[in-house]
C-alpha cells in the first residue's frame, strides 16, 4: 500500500491542480493540507515526512474533488485572510478581496486625522470584514453595519465576536439605509463605507467559474451598468452622512467616470477623489459631504458624544 507523506501529497496535489487549471496550484494545495492537518503552512515543510492517516486522506480526497470543480479554496477551509486578520466565510458571504483593504486603509487614515469618537456606517457589510478591520485597528469609533442577507450577517456576527467587537459594531439586517431608519431615526454618520455589488449583468456571465458558480449572486450583480446600488446609496446619502462627513466606496475598474458624475450631480460632495489599486485600476472613491449648517439635532448629538 502507498504511504502518503506530507511532501508526497503536496507534490501530487500541486500537479493535479495544475492539470485541472486551478489558480495558484501549489499555494492552494498548501492551504488545503495545512488547514486539514491544523498546521501553519510553514509547519508542512518541517514535517515533510509525517505520514497522513487514512482518515485524513479520506477528508482530503473530498476537498480535492471540490477544488477541481473550482469551488474557492476559502469556502473549502471556511476562512479568508483580510487586513492581516482571519475571517470566517461561507457560501452566503463574498470572499474578502485584497483590493478592499485599500478602502479600510483610507477610512483608518481619515479617522487618525480626527479627534473624538467617530460614528461609521458600513453598508453591504457581508462577512463584516470592512467594519471589523476598521474597528479592530481604530478603537475610538462605533460602527453600524448593514446587509440585506441575514445569512451573511450570521457570519459577520461570528467575526465580530472573534475580534471582541460586539460592543462597538452593531449589525442590522435590511435594504441599504432601511434598518437605520427603523433603529435610529435621524442618526448621521461621520463616515459611510461600502463595497456594494457592482458587476454588470453582462460581466456576470464572463466571470471566472469559481466566482460565478459559488459566490452569492446578490453580492455581485447590480443591473445593466452595475450602478444600481451606487445610485440608491448616493440618492439618500444626505440623510445619513453628517455635514463634512466622508463617503468611501469601492468601485469597479470601469466605473470611475460614471460614479464621479453621480456624485457631482447629487450636489452634496466636494473633493471627489478616485484612487487606483495595485493593478492601476480605479478602485476607491472618496468624497466629502459639503459642510452644511448643523441642525439642532446634530448639535445635540455632538454635545452627547
Ligand atoms: C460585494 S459584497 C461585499 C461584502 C463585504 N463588504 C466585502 O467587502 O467583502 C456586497 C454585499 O452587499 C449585500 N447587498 C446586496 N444588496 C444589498 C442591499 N440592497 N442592501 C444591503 N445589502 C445588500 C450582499 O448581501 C453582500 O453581502
Amino acid at each position: 500500500m502507498t504511504t502518503w507523506t506530507i511532501k508526497k501529497l503536496l507534490d501530487w496535489m500541486s500537479q493535479y491542480f495544475t492539470d485541472n487549471k486551478i489558480d495558484s496550484p501549489r499555494l492552494s494545495a498548501e492551504i488545503l493540507l495545512s488547514d486539514l492537518l491544523a498546521m501553519k503552512r510553514m509547519e508542512l515543510y518541517i514535517n515533510f515526512d509525517r505520514e497522513v492517516t487514512p482518515d485524513e486522506l479520506t477528508q482530503l480526497r473530498e476537498l480535492v474533488k471540490r477544488a477541481i470543480n473550482h469551488e474557492p479554496i476559502c469556502y473549502l477551509t471556511g476562512h479568508a485572510q483580510f487586513y492581516s486578520m482571519e475571517f470566517e466565510v461561507d457560501k452566503n458571504t463574498l470572499i474578502p478581496r485584497p483590493e478592499t483593504e485599500m478602502l479600510v486603509e483610507k477610512a483608518i487614515d481619515h479617522l487618525r486625522k480626527r479627534s473624538g469618537n467617530d460614528h461609521i456606517l458600513d453598508l453591504c457589510t457581508g462577512s463584516g470584514c470592512i467594519a471589523a478591520a476598521i474597528g479592530k485597528n481604530y478603537p475610538d469609533c462605533e460602527i453600524v453595519a448593514t446587509d440585506i442577507s441575514q445569512d451573511a450577517l450570521e457570519i459577520a456576527q461570528k467575526n465580530i465576536e472573534k475580534y471582541e467587537l460586539t460592543d462597538r459594531i452593531n449589525l442590522l439586517c435590511g435594504d441599504l439605509y432601511e434598518p437605520i431608519i427603523s433603529e435610529f431615526d435621524g442618526k448621521k454618520f461621520d463616515i459611510i463605507t461600502t463595497n456594494p455589488p457592482y458587476i454588470t449583468d453582462s460581466e456576470y456571465e464572463s466571470l471566472d467559474k469559481n466566482v460565478r458558480d459559488y459566490e452569492p449572486k446578490h453580492a455581485l450583480i447590480a443591473g445593466v451598468d452595475g450602478l444600481d446600488i451606487y445610485k440608491r446609496i448616493i440618492e439618500d446619502v444626505d440623510k445619513f452622512l453628517s455635514s463634512d462627513g466622508i463617503l468611501l466606496m469601492e468601485i469597479g475598474y470601469r466605473q470611475g467616470d460614471a460614479i464621479r458624475e453621480l456624485l457631482e450631480k447629487s450636489g452634496c460632495f466636494e473633493e471627489i477623489k478616485i484612487d487606483k489599486d495595485f493593478s492601476n485600476n480605479d478602485r476607491v472613491v472618496s468624497a466629502f459631504r459639503i459642510a452644511q449648517e448643523k441642525s439642532e439635532g446634530e448639535l445635540f448629538e455632538e454635545l452627547n458624544d
